[in-house]
């Protein structure tokens, strides 16, 4: 689907997506694209890498691909460097890369905690880390998919839940620390999103999936566009003065839940 924005925002950027070869992550990178930025998809499945990036190529894009786990920081540091020699200097970046499974707290390994803190928090620290020699001009931003698990409790995804809330802070810390430098930094917070791994895990049938409509005051899922819009926006110059924001985008659903049971919308 088109973009809401006409003009090419970002002829001539530079764009590195983690998590690019799927889902919320592969549609903003399209978006990029299509607004006339090279994009480079980094994620751990080089044949989702190659799909997505001949998607973007057959729409006349420019795109580039790098597999890696976000968990290995030389791997990143190494992909940003071949990303760096091929586009010239990054001035968007995405850490999108993110692990989940639905398991009590008490049907949890300490390894199972441990992989989606290290995919989704330590991987955003070592995608932004590794980025910031790259990044490091007025104009550059940053933005990281976090959830809304990192403002309110979710019984049976608290792996989730820290790892996000460490995102949010994180990032917030990065608009802090590298504001000096020009380079902006912000939160996506995306609520139930149509065709997304997460929610055909979430909300697999016709009954779940209206459960969770009616739970969002404006009673319908989001859309990979929109938050792709978002994106695009955020990185764009149009918000130049905008660091440090959680831009929450789930259709009103955290607003009128205090916290969530996943069995809930089973
Ligand atoms: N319930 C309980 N524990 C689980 C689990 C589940 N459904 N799935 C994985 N684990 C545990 C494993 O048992 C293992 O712990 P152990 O060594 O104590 O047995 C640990 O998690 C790591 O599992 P592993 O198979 O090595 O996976 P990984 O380290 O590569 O991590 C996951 C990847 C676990 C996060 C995986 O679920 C994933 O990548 N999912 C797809 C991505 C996704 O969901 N994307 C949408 C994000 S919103």
């Amino acid at each position: 689907m088109a973009s809401v924005f006409r003009d090419h925002l970002l002829t001539g950027k530079n764009a590195f997506v983690t998590g690019g070869g799927s889902g919320i992550g592969q549609r903003m990178a399209e978006r990029f694209a299509e607004h006339g930025a090279s994009v480079t998809l980094a994620g751990r499945k080089q044949e989702k890498l190659d799909a997505a990036a001949a998607i973007i190529r057959s729409s006349g894009g420019t795109a580039a691909t790098c597999a890696l786990d976000v968990r290995d920081y030389a791997a990143v540091e190494a992909a940003l460097q071949k990303t760096r020699d091929q586009f010239g200097e990054i001035d968007i970046l995405v850490c999108g890369a993110a692990g989940n499974f639905p398991a009590p707290v008490v049907g949890m390994s300490a390894n199972g905690f441990k992989s989606v803190i290290d995919i989704d928090l330590l991987g955003t620290f070592n995608t932004c880390r590794a980025a910031y020699a790259h990044l490091r001009k007025p104009g550059a931003s940053v933005i990281s998919i976090s959830a809304s698990h990192a403002f309110i409790p979710i019984a049976h995804q608290a792996h989730v839940c820290a790892a996000k809330a460490g995102v949010d802070l994180l990032t917030r810390t990065l608009a802090i620390e590298w504001g000096p430098d020009g380079i902006r930094a912000n939160c996506i917070t995306p609520g139930p999103t149509d065709d997304t791994e997460g929610m055909r895990r979430l909300a697999p049938t016709p009954e779940i999936r209206h459960r969770v409509e009616q739970g969002v005051p404006l009673r319908r899922f989001g859309t990979k566009d929109e938050l792709a819009d978002l994106a695009l926006f955020l990185c764009s110059n149009a918000a130049a003065y905008i660091t440090g924001a959680v831009y929450v985008c789930d259709g009103g659903q955290s607003l009128v839940r205090s916290s969530l049971s996943l069995t809930e919308t089973h």
